[in-house]
């Protein structure tokens, strides 16, 4: 990286203080205030909308222009010649595989589908209602507690591996969710299926019949997998780096990040989007909740509109669409009324002044509900696909992270509480 420099002057400081700038390869450069704290003085960034945590070679998103790069491959390239396990292995390798190597890690990864039978227990402890995602927390958590063999964070080889089972294991922990809340058989792998088919088996599957997975679906499933797959420094990406940032089990760090992900702000928007069509219920409705969505004292917000870092289309959401019109086509579903709802809703929202205005597009979680309910997928299943489709992104920043020197991330705040005072005795008070 390129040193520039940075001059900031403060008043009642009495010297300039310098900072060193950098430059990546893509992006705005960086001023490096760690200097700053030696001065006396923090910087003030709350929801870090103008802060780099780390400096990374991942993903590179540039909000502007709506571009998405994994690895600096377009993510309508990948998502076009690609699959999920082949963008994994970039995400993770930094580079996309041979034909042998993309078959060596097809197959790692396939024979590490299953998980220890203990874990099953842990399902038997939920009610039947729990939220998949609880149970996701709980369950990949509970990884942590097996793996003792490859668990030295400092060795490159135990990292690859952890990695390699977080990425094969979380379908079938997925899966086992719905399988749990619908009382059915949990399923075992089926190493002779792909990826996206296996989870498909895993989900839909009964042990009485061979599971006849559509490869169509199987297809779309890759492909929402692939566009899920990571997306530079979100909140959950965030929270498994700060997590591993204290050399915390890496099994844990992920059940951080799916935490994090639950949230409707973040990876929960996608059942949010289809609990809102669900409630808009017809086109003629949607003037009012846009207008609920422009109301400042409604807390209704357009749910999958909007993004800290796009404030152009999420390249994710032009492929997502494409693809939904293709499943709902090929499954004769092209008159699905929800799907009605939502082009409408895009339609109307991309017209009006406040959208345009306040940079608000349709984001990754806008029309992937449709293609989930189109799958087949329950709506409460929806964040558990999206942190199955994280996981290699959360794992590829745990390792870069872990690789390379570190610091605990450990930030500071603007105190605005009560100077010291003394303790006032109960009798005084
Ligand atoms: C994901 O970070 C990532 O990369 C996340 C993600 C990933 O792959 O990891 O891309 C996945 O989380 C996508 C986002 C999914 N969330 C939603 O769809 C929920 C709806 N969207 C919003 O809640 C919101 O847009 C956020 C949370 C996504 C972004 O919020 P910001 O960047 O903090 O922006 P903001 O809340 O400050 O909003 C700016 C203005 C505000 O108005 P003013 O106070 O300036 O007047 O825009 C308004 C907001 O009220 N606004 C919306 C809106 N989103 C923002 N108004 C109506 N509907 C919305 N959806």
């Amino acid at each position: 990286m390129t040193e520039l420099k940075a001059q900031l002057t403060v008043d009642g400081v009495d010297k300039t203080i310098e900072l060193p700038v950098y430059s990546g390869t893509e992006g705005p450069m960086v001023v490096d205030v760690r200097g700053l704290t030696a001065q006396g003085l923090f910087t003030y960034d709350p929801g870090f909308m103008s802060t780099a945590s780390c400096e990374s070679k991942i993903t590179y998103i540039d909000g502007g222009q709506g571009t998405l790069l994994h690895r600096g491959y377009p993510i309508e390239q990948l998502a076009e010649h690609s699959t999920y396990l082949e963008t994994c292995y970039l995400l993770l390798y930094g580079e996309l595989p041979s034909k042998a190597e993309k078959e060596a890690f097809e197959a790692t990864i396939t024979s590490h589908t299953m998980v220890h039978e203990s874990i099953a227990d842990f399902y038997h402890g939920f009610r039947r209602d729990a939220h998949p995602m609880a149970i996701m927390c709980g369950a990949v958590g509970a990884l942590s507690a097996f793996y003792h063999e490859s668990l030295n964070i400092e060795n490159e080889e135990h990292r690859v591996q952890t990695a390699i089972k977080l990425i094969a294991k979380i379908p079938t922990l997925a899966a086992m969710c719905y399988k749990f809340s619908i009382g059915q058989p949990f399923m075992y792998p089926d190493n002779s299926k792909s990826y996206a088919e296996n989870f498909l088996h895993m989900m839909f599957g009964v042990p009485c019949e061979e599971s006849n997975i559509k490869p169509v679906i199987a297809r779309a499933m890759d492909r929402v997998f692939l566009l899920h797959a990571d997306h530079e420094q979100n909140a959950s990406t965030s929270t498994v780096r700060l997590a591993g940032s204290s050399g915390a089990n890496p099994f844990a760090c992920v059940a951080s990040g799916i935490a994090a992900l639950w949230g409707p702000a973040h990876g929960g928007a996608n059942e949010a989007v289809l609990n809102m069509l669900y409630e808009i219920g017809d086109v003629s409705r949607i003037d009012e909740y846009i207008k609920r969505a422009k109301d400042k004292n409604d807390p209704f917000r357009l749910m999958g509109f909007g993004h800290r870092v796009y404030k152009n289309f999420d390249p994710r959401a032009k492929v997502m669409k494409q693809s939904c019109d293709e499943v709902l086509q090929e499954l004769g579903l092209e008159d699905d009324p929800l799907l009605k709802i939502a082009k409408r809703l895009e339609q109307i929202a991309l017209e009006d002044e406040y959208f345009i205005e306040k940079k608000l597009y349709p984001n990754v979680d806008f029309y992937s509900g449709i293609i989930l309910k189109a799958l087949g997928i329950p709506v409460e299943m929806f964040t558990v696909i999206f942190a199955t489709g994280r996981t290699p992104g959360w794992v590829a920043h745990w390792h870069e992270m872990i690789s390379g020197p570190y610091k605990i991330g450990r930030p500071r705040q603007l105190y605005t509480g009560y100077s010291k005072r003394d303790y006032v005795k109960l009798e005084d008070r």
